[in-house]
């Protein structure tokens, strides 16, 4: 089932006042839009601690602390990640250190603290667990899972396919049943989770499908071990549709693929979405610096640019973009472009922007993942402001950095 996607909630006039007051470019997310990501998730899996929102998508204190709200929890890549997450008023047991590649020390920390779960996936992460096992109490231990790298092509972007063979993250499945024994007779830690994350951006379900025949027989096959595999943590990935005429696939029907084939197994599933929570409720304001015409092809040069919003540069990714001020017209010929020193620094290209000028507002939409937390400072440029709004109520969240902000740290001379 697909459902036609839900639009941001914030219209041309509440933009248009946040642009006047807080300047541009800013990142304004709706409070509300966040609350709705969330609450399809938890209607779709029913008991919100199975949900570890992935911070990496949207980490604005603001905003974990507002999802934090629905009782769900977070996984974080990093132990910046973590601390951003305890920082909003998280406790660490609604915590997961995520499956992607940590140092020992961000191991050790994580089991120090008592995270929910921590989510191994080298056998460097897995000797540090071993180790940092010895700080727990032994009725305590620290509840660890192992990452498998199924060698699954999931159909993502090819650089944000995590889950195939040549992938440098996680086991293969023929390595797991040794580094499962090793925790399973070492003090202090507990292995209880298999996870894999295949992919960011999947508009198809049959990937989880393929994941969950390699992930249940190895879970089968741990059965008889001193520690059973109690869950499986599936990753995020969910895509979101960002061209015009799309629509999103639905949690809810990821959810029911997964109970059926895990009904009767006493296999818990968790899931780490980030995008599919984040990305609606994200709205970037630029304005346009001017116009120019090249070769007979239109371009808006607008004062942000990839290193405010980097999806389009990585990843040809073509957000919507609405005039707030001046009108849709024309073909879809125009592009817009940012005011970088590089001429791949692009917004999006075919637009029908004829009708906009200089000084206008534009709404860059469905920014709300992987938007501000890629920004870089590129050309000593600040990076930009960020706003939340709840119905007719906003609020700086992050201020926009000062020229100072950019050299802070640095010593000359
Ligand atoms: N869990 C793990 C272990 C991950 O590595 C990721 C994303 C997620 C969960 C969340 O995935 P999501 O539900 O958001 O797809 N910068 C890229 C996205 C990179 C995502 C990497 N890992 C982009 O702008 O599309």
């Amino acid at each position: 089932m697909q459902t036609a996607r839900t639009d941001t909630l914030l219209d041309h006039d509440r933009l248009r006042d946040i642009a006047t007051d807080v300047g541009t470019p800013t990142y304004v997310y709706d409070a509300r839009a966040l609350d709705a990501g969330a609450r399809r998730w938890i209607d779709a899996v029913g008991d919100p601690s199975r949900i570890s929102y992935a911070v990496k998508a949207n980490f604005n204190l603001a905003v974990l602390e507002r999802l934090a709200a629905h009782g769900i929890g977070f996984e974080a890549a990093t132990t910046g990640e973590m601390a951003r997450v305890l920082a909003a008023g998280v406790t660490p047991d609604r915590i997961v250190l995520g499956g992607v590649p940590k140092t020992r020390a961000a191991v050790v920390e994580g089991i120090r603290r008592g995270l929910d779960l921590i989510v191994l996936q080298a056998r460097h992460e897995v000797e540090a667990a071993m180790e940092a096992g010895a700080m727990r109490a032994p009725d305590d231990p620290a509840r660890v899972g192992l990452r498998v790298r199924p060698g699954i092509q999931a159909g993502a972007h090819p650089s944000l396919e995590t889950g195939r063979a040549d992938a440098k993250f996680g086991f293969h499945p023929s390595e797991v049943r040794e580094a499962w024994a090793a925790l399973s007779g070492a003090g202090g830690v507990e292995p209880t989770a298999l996870a894999v994350h295949l992919g960011s951006g999947l508009d198809d379900l049959a990937p989880y499908a393929e994941a969950l025949e390699v992930l249940v027989p190895i879970a089968e096959r741990l059965a008889g071990d001193a520690a059973p595999v109690r869950e499986l943590d599936l990753g995020g990935g969910l895509g979101v549709a960002y061209e015009d005429a799309g629509s999103d696939p639905e949690p809810v029907d990821l959810v029911r693929l997964v109970e059926d084939r895990l009904g009767g197994s006493g296999l818990a599933a968790r899931y780490e979405p980030g995008r599919s929570i984040a990305a609606r409720a994200g709205t970037l304001l630029t304005r346009v610096l001017y116009r120019r015409e090249r070769d007979g092809h239109p371009a808006l040069i607008c004062d942000a640019g990839f290193t405010d919003f980097g999806r389009f540069a990585l990843y040809g990714a073509e957000h919507r973009i609405e005039p707030v001020d001046g009108e849709t017209q024309g073909e879809p010929t125009v592009e817009v472009l940012g005011p970088t020193c590089e001429s791949g620094d692009k917004l999006g290209t075919e637009r029908r922007l004829h009708g906009v000028r200089p000084d206008d507002l534009l709404a860059v939409r469905d920014v709300g993942a992987y938007g501000f937390v890629m920004a870089s400072n590129y050309n000593s440029r600040p990076r930009p402001a960020e706003v939340l709004a709840d119905g007719t109520d906003w609020k700086v969240v992050r201020a926009r950095e000062s020229l100072e902000d950019l050299w802070r740290g640095e010593t000359a001379g």
